[in-house]
């Protein structure tokens, strides 16, 4: 299916690795021109490069923590009218909320609910001056199920899903969207917990662990990197123009509701 975005300039937030590159692979597969981010510029560039390579696109890499306002800064002026906006970064570490002080809850909030706000702040007149927007932000399912030790990921992504879903409806008539995909299990470093940056997992104990993950899930495997990329870049597509303020769970069925 043509997605219509061919030539659209994508911000794709914390992109080097996981969902966000799943997203910026797919969004590139339907020829839209990047602006990635990441912390580290060694992953960060090797992802850039994939993507140029495979798809032929205009890549353009922002180093540096999404949530720090420079940074943000300086993505808006790498790309100050982007069509695209996925909203992105890393989650915080799984935690008894007992142990969370004020600083490390303001922490979070900041990184998965004030930052995507602001970015959005920053872009969303000029999508709706120029009658065409697509915002999607990464949340997770935690928003719909308490997840043992992520209740401030749980929190803060709520928070952006409440805060966005009336943010929402003030631009649906300048066919500009604003939706929230929400990850179940999905095959990506995060979901091997606590690790070293770049280290490889012994395989043995890799196929354990998922395995093990994958008997929660209903469609009895872990949810792949491009398939919820090819989600995410179908909602940035001209055919989603009439779809908004949704949550959308990519979890193979491991959120149980009729509705
Ligand atoms: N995977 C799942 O099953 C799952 C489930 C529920 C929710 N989620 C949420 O989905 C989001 C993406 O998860 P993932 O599984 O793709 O994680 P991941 O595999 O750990 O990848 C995270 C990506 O974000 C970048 N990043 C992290 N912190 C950043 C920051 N402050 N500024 C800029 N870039 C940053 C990382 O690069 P650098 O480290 O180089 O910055 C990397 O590219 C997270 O918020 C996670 O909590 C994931």
């Amino acid at each position: 299916m043509d997605l219509g975005i061919r030539g659209k300039k994508a911000i794709v937030c914390a992109s080097s690795r996981g969902l966000g590159k799943g997203c910026a692979m797919a969004l590139a597969e339907a020829g839209c021109e990047l602006f990635l981010n990441g912390r580290n510029a060694t992953a960060l560039s090797a992802t850039a490069s994939e993507i140029r390579q495979r798809f032929g696109v205009k890549v353009t890499e922002i180093v540096g923590d999404v949530a720090d306002p420079e940074v943000q800064k300086a993505l808006l002026a790498a790309c100050p009218s982007p069509d695209i906006l996925v909203n992105n970064n890393g989650g915080p570490p799984y935690r008894d909320f007992r142990e969370l002080d004020r600083a490390k809850i303001l922490e979070g909030v900041t990184n998965n609910m004030v930052a995507p706000i602001e970015l959005i702040k920053a872009v969303i007149d000029g999508m709706a001056a120029r009658g065409f927007g697509r915002i999607v932000n990464i949340t997770s399912l935690s928003v719909y199920t308490p997840i043992p030790g992520l209740d401030l990921s749980s929190g803060a992504r709520a928070g952006l899903t409440a805060f966005l879903a009336g943010v929402a409806r003030t631009v649906a008539n300048r066919n500009v969207t604003i939706n929230n995909i929400l990850p179940g299990k999905l095959d990506t470093d995060r979901l091997r917990g606590p690790h070293e940056p770049g280290s490889v997992e012994d395989p043995a104990e890799g196929a354990a662990r998922r395995a093990r993950l994958s008997a929660e899930v209903p469609a009895g495997r872990l949810g792949t990197p491009e398939e919820f990329g090819q989600i995410c870049a179908f909602l940035c597509s001209v055919h989603a123009g009439y779809m908004t303020g949704q949550n959308i769970p990519v979890d193979g069925g491991l959120y149980v509701s009729a509705f």
